[in-house]
Formats: structure tokens, C-alpha cells, sequence
């Protein structure tokens, strides 16, 4: 990947101690930079994507942007740009998109991502691989050297049909990994989370590293009653970082 030296951003002006959020509002409206009118816009999902959201309804409202039309990548993003007045469309109509920007929990070296500690895999990464550019947008934080690898969840969207026998499968895929998988469930109730989709999800954790992903994502995906993962190979084309020490931009 081509690396771009840092820029020097507010975080890293006058001593300032930005928060987490901050950095991610300042990813967000740096990828922004990039939307022009007229372009059909992949909206991401989560606290990163939700700053580009807002900033993107501010332009229209401003008119400094126009004719955009936004694919939104969950119900949570739908309800948010409908409020923003961002006109909405979805993939049925426009197949093909100039750009998406999105969040992620975890950004590998080669750009290679995890996502879906949010919920919204599925549609996020129909959306995003239908886009001919893809911005990334995180906080350092989000900076691993391997995915899957940080003892966070790898998300599996699943069919609730016989959810334990296909947990069962996952681990068995990656027992030498030391992986454990765990139903992901609402706080508080205890029950099932469900997808926008109607499905569940399997939070997979691993001992070790997963080492070949093209291969951990094609066993994953032969597996029945899996729908889709979390790891989303090769599509971003653009990653922002916001950190202390200012904003970069890697192209692929
Ligand atoms: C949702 C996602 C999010 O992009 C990911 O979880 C990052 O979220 P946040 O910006 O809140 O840290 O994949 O499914």
C-alpha cells in the first residue's frame, strides 16, 4: 500500500488531548473530502460511520453538495440518514457505487478488515463490494498486525436454525486456533441478538492467529448455515487513520 505521511490534525495542535470520538469525527469528515454531487454513496454503520453520515446531511443542507444518493448499509443508518433528509436508495436500483466510507474493528497492514461488532456485516459488505472506491475510516486503535488475531470477536452472521451445531463447526474449523465461539446476545435480556436480517451471530475468539484468511474465509463460507463473516479481504482501497499525531492516508 501507498502510505501518505501524516498531516498534522487538531488532535496533535496546541498540546490537545482529543477523545476516541473526536478521532473518529476527524476520519470522518477528512473522508468526506472525497464525496463530490452526483455520486451514489455507500453509507457505513457505527460510531466512525455515523460522524460521515452527519457531515454528508450538513453538505446537502448547506448545498454545498448535491444529487447525492445514499445505500445505506443498515436500519440504524436508514433511520439516520431519512432524518438527515439524504435521498435513499438501495442495490436493486443502483448496482454499481462510486464510494463508500465505513468504520471497522480491526485494520491489518494490507487493509484487510474485520467488521461486524456492530451487527451489520451482511449489508455492509454487499454494499461495499459493490463500490468502486472503499474509505476506511478509524482511530488508531482499530491498528492490528493480523486480524482475528487481538482476542476480540470475529463475527459470523448465521440462520438461527440449529444455532448450536453450526457454533459446533465454527470451532471445529479452527480448533488448532484455540477457537472459542460465543452466540452474540442483547445486554440486559439476554436474548439472541438478531441481524436486520433476521439472523444471529457468532462471535468466534482465537488463541492464535488464524494465518491464511483467503482459506479461513472460503471454509467459513462452504460451512451450511453461515451466511456471511466479518472479514472483508482486499476491498478497501483507501484507510484513514486518525491519531494523536495527525491524520494518514494509505491507498491501495
Ligand atoms: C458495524 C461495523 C462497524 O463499522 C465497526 O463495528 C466499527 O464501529 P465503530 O465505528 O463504532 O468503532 O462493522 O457492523
Amino acid at each position: 500500500p501507498l502510505m501518505v505521511s501524516p498531516q498534522p490534525s487538531p488532535s496533535s495542535r496546541g498540546g490537545v488531548c482529543l477523545s476516541q470520538d473526536e478521532l473518529k469525527k476527524i476520519a470522518a469528515y477528512k473522508a468526506v473530502e472525497f464525496v463530490q454531487s452526483g455520486m451514489v454513496l455507500g453509507l457505513g454503520t457505527g460510531s466512525t460511520a455515523k460522524h460521515a453520515v452527519d457531515r454528508i446531511g450538513e453538505l446537502l443542507k448547506q448545498g454545498k453538495l448535491k444529487n447525492i444518493v445514499g445505500i445505506p448499509t443498515s436500519e440504524i443508518t436508514r433511520n439516520q440518514a431519512e432524518k438527515l433528509g439524504i435521498p435513499l436508495s438501495d442495490l436493486d436500483d443502483h448496482p454499481i457505487l462510486d464510494l463508500a466510507i465505513d468504520g471497522a474493528d480491526e485494520v491489518d497492514p494490507d487493509m484487510n478488515l474485520v467488521k461486524g461488532r456492530g451487527g451489520s456485516l451482511l449489508r455492509e459488505k454487499m454494499v461495499e463490494a459493490a463500490c468502486k472506491k472503499f474509505i476506511v475510516i478509524v482511530d488508531e486503535s482499530k491498528l492490528v498486525s493480523h486480524i482475528g488475531g487481538s482476542g476480540l470477536a470475529m463475527p459470523v452472521e448465521i440462520v438461527p436454525f440449529c444455532w448450536k451445531f453450526t457454533l459446533k463447526r465454527l470451532e471445529m474449523l479452527f480448533m488448532e486456533a484455540g477457537c472459542v465461539g460465543k452466540l452474540r446476545r442483547f445486554e440486559g435480556s439476554g436474548d439472541p441478538f438478531v441481524t436486520d436480517n433476521k439472523n444471529y451471530i457468532i462471535d468466534l475468539y482465537f488463541d492464535k492467529e488464524i494465518g491464511d484468511l483467503k482459506a479461513a474465509s472460503d471454509a467459513i463460507l462452504r460451512l451450511a448455515g453461515v451466511v456471511e463473516h466479518g472479514m472483508f479481504l482486499d476491498m478497501a482501497t483507501t484507510l484513514i487513520v486518525a491519531s494523536k499525531n495527525g491524520v494518514s492516508f494509505t491507498n491501495k
